[in-house]
């Protein structure tokens, strides 16, 4: 059996220890927080103070490979220390090429120098007078102001929601630089997102089902943003939004991306590849990468994954990927979250599961604690409900039918998946 060692601990961890299972590995997992759903899968795990503190993956050194889900200990260079000092192969890039997340600058100018199309109009500000030559030469205040490090999708400020006047931008743009040196400001787009997830060797990609997410805390898509409450894909793994031609503008972003990592870092990216685009009126545009699955978008895509996920993952590291199949069937996805959340999230409330779901719902545990003995939600997101089918009307109900079925001081967006329901 091969020993696969999985670092994380959320819901998405929780998907893809199922679909390792699944495939037949023998599973290790190393959790800043217990998961119920891992340990419960796993054959030895270990709860470590810091998914960066490597020292500790040490206890692990006789797993074959291993699968990093968080992109944290990513950007920390946690492959570099697995490769270079325990010798385990490992999907997920390395700490060079993981800065197409971690440092927003980097991806920008990658972008710019090798020509990538999907390229806002930006400027890397490192003082207020780089912002408001910007904001001049934009010839608008509708933009996006972005840390350069990671934030945990919480750091980006946009105007008309956070930034009201060209001295709200300047102010945040100076807190961050006076954090980081640098910040990101770029036009803002109008559209509409997706995601589309692919897996490399750095070479060769292989697309996953596109995903829509929502990431706004309340119906109709406003409130906070929070870490994502739900997503949805289509049998035929594309969205009601976007043509044939739209999905080739993302392909060719991502390849062309990978392409510029693999010449300015000199060794390819590997692992899970995220985009996540704009649809707007002039195109496709990239809003961001991320260097791992997206979650939830990981329960959406690994539920359908036909290929074996740990033949898969040894032509990652091998270089010598092919395509990975996936069921044609469509996925709802909702998060259960304490009440309150992302504000003030109501912790420590007891979560009343039913010991049997409706058939054809999956539970993926994200983030609780537990308390004499029994579940209770914690200030992050608590679980996600998961289902899948041709007909999307009756995978949306059953979901829904599940959700309701859970009891505690919680929170949830109804409206998951209704534009498809709605357009039948
Ligand atoms: P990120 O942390 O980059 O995922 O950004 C968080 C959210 O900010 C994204 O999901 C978008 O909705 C929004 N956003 C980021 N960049 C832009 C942009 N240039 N224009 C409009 N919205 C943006
Ligand atoms: N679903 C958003 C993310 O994983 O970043």
């Amino acid at each position: 059996m091969v020993k696969v060692l999985l670092v994380g601990n959320g819901a998405r961890e929780h998907a893809i220890a199922r679909a390792m299972i699944k495939s037949g590995a023998e599973l290790y997992a190393v959790m800043d927080k217990a998961n119920p759903g891992i340990m419960e899968l796993a054959a030895k795990y270990k709860i470590v103070k810091s998914l960066k503190s490597f020292e500790e993956l040490q206890a692990f050194n006789d797993v074959n490979l291993a699968i990093i889900g968080p992109e944290s200990p990513l950007a920390s260079g946690i492959v570099d220390f697995l490769e270079e000092r325990l010798n385990i192969p490992t999907v997920g890039p390395d700490k060079s090429n993981a800065r197409i997340e971690s440092s927003k600058v980097f991806c920008r100018e990658l972008m710019q120098a090798e020509n990538i199309p999907g390229l806002p109009r930006f400027r890397t500000c490192r003082n207020e007078e780089d912002v408001r030559e910007f904001l001049r030469e934009l010839g608008s205040l509708e933009v996006a102001v972005k840390p350069d490090g990671l934030t945990g999708g919480k750091g980006v400020k946009i105007s008309g929601e956070h930034l009201l006047s060209e001295d709200d931008i300047v102010k945040y743009a100076l807190e961050r630089i006076a954090l980081e040196n640098q910040v990101v400001i770029e036009e803002k787009l109008v559209g509409q997102e997706f995601t589309l997830q692919a897996f490399t060797d750095g070479m060769h990609m292989s697309l996953m089902p596109l995903v829509r997410d929502y990431k706004r805390a309340q119906d109709g898509d406003t409130g906070p943003n929070t870490g994502s409450m739900g997503s949805y894909s289509l049998p035929d793994h594309g969205l009601p939004y976007l043509t044939a031609k739209d999905i080739e503008a993302a392909r060719e972003i991502m390849k062309r991306t990978l392409d510029a990592l693999k010449k300015v870092n000199g060794k390819p990216y590997k692992g899970i590849l995220y985009g996540q685009f704009m649809k707007t009126r002039d195109g496709v545009y990239l809003i961001e990468f991320n260097v791992r699955f997206g979650d939830p978008e990981a329960m959406n895509v690994l539920t359908l994954l036909k290929t074996n996920f740990v033949d898969l993952s040894w032509s990652i590291v091998n270089g010598t990927l092919r395509s990975a199949e996936f069921e044609n069937l469509g996925t709802v996805c909702v998060y259960l979250v304490p009440k309150n959340y992302p504000e003030q999230p109501v912790s420590g409330k007891p979560l009343e599961i039913p010991s049997s779901l409706p058939q054809e719902v999956e539970l993926y545990y994200a983030s609780v604690d537990l308390k004499d003995g029994k579940v209770v939600t914690s200030r992050s997101r608590a679980l996600a409900l998961l289902s899948k089918g041709i007909q999307m009307n009756e995978v949306r109900n059953r979901v829904y039918m599940a959700v309701r079925q859970v009891r505690g001081q919680l929170d949830y967006r109804t409206d998951i998946a209704l534009e498809v329901v709605e357009n039948d």
